[in-house]
């Protein structure tokens, strides 16, 4: 049984503690929130200690493990903090604002030989895992492209409404649209040749809609447009739509099913994906599935010890090197090449 404290008990913190919850070899010994009521209420639903400040967790050695849930201006200090610690992090996406910040979080852990993973979370996700396993697996032949849209309404549920404030979320491009980014990367193992991006553009809010062009070698193009400007009642939407040779494979996740692969040869193809939904009520996502297939790959391979595959934290730093990438060009108005 290892012993674990969630930092930040808003709408990740809760979603994370959801999935603790239901792994038999975990218990949320600590919940930390400057926000005391926030902290309490989500302790006392898993029977966990509530505490005001993460220097009292990262004192405490029967506490092997932290999960970091906080704004993500502040995931350098308490990741350092914590590695200073000897505690073992996942720490929520996107990793820093800056490379040099992520670079020293990502020095500090490994000075310090604990293990850190970032929760880019599309990665679990089940229509992605699908669609990177049958690529991987040359299932439908060569890809040719992959269009990824991800929309959502004003996220207005943070804290000190630190979404809505560029200079500590970064806007929509660092927070939701990196999320398609790290996929794009890790479904073709490689960056871009070039890329190039348009998006629309707020003083305060940074940029709160982007679409970018990705080419990448062997001629695969992909596009990614990240949104979160839609109106209120606008319901959260994920999309896919990658053209192999031999087939389309088709996810949105306001269908159902899902999934949808139409052959070259005319077989139309629905495979079944299995839903755990949570019961989480702030934030604009309800499926736990993706949350859960991730923080199980991350609990079973520092309890087994064993190297993460899937993300590692010099994946995460790529990822938001071309999310930068994409600022210069937002910036520019110029193609970047790598
Ligand atoms: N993977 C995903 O799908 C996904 C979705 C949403 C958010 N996120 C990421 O999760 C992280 C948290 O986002 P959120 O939506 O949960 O934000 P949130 O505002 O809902 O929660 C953050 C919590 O941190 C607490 N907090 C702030 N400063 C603190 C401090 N110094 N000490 C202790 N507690 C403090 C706040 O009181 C708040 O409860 C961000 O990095 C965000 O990008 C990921």
């Amino acid at each position: 049984m290892v012993r674990l404290a969630i930092i930040g008990a808003g709408f990740m913190g809760s979603m994370h503690a959801e999935v603790y919850s239901q792994l038999p070899n975990v218990k949320i010994a600590a919940i930390v929130d400057e926000r005391g009521e926030k902290a309490k209420s989500l302790a006392e639903k898993y029977g966990a200690i509530p505490y005001l400040s993460a220097d009292q967790v990262f004192a405490k050695s029967d506490i092997t493990i932290v999960d970091i849930c906080l704004p993500t201006f502040l995931h350098k200090e308490f990741v350092i903090k914590a590695a200073e610690a000897g505690k073992d992090i996942i720490c929520e996406k996107p990793i820093a604002l800056t490379i040099e910040d992520a670079k020293k979080m990502v020095d500090a852990c490994r000075k310090k030989k604990v293990r850190f993973m970032v929760a880019h979370v599309i990665r679990f996700w089940p229509e992605y895992a699908f669609i990177k396993r049958n690529y991987d697996q040359g299932r439908y032949g060569k890809l040719i492209t992959i269009t990824c849209t991800r929309l959502s309404p004003r996220p207005t549920w943070g804290w000190q409404n630190w979404l809505l404030d560029n200079s500590r979320s970064g806007g929509a491009l660092f927070d939701l649209h990196i999320h398609d980014v790290d996929f794009i990367l890790y479904l073709l193992g490689q960056n871009p040749v070039s890329l190039y991006s348009v998006g629309t553009f707020s003083q305060e809010e940074g940029y709160t809609h982007v679409f970018t062009t990705y080419n990448f070698p062997g001629g695969i193009t992909a596009f990614a447009e990240g949104g979160w400007d839609m109106t209120s009642n606008f319901p959260f939407e994920m999309k896919f739509i990658a053209q192999f040779e031999k087939a389309v494979v088709d996810f949105d996740s306001t269908s159902t099913p899902t999934l949808t692969v139409y052959y070259a040869d005319g077989r139309v193809e629905r495979p079944q994906i299995e839903r755990k939904t949570s019961q989480v009520s702030e934030g604009n996502i309800s499926d736990l599935g993706g949350y859960y297939f991730e923080i199980n790959y991350f609990i079973d391979h520092v309890v087994h010890n064993k190297e993460f595959q899937i993300i590692t934290p010099e994946d995460a730093v790529n990822s938001l090197a071309v999310v930068l990438k994409e600022l210069e060009s937002l910036k520019t108005g110029k193609i970047i090449t790598f």
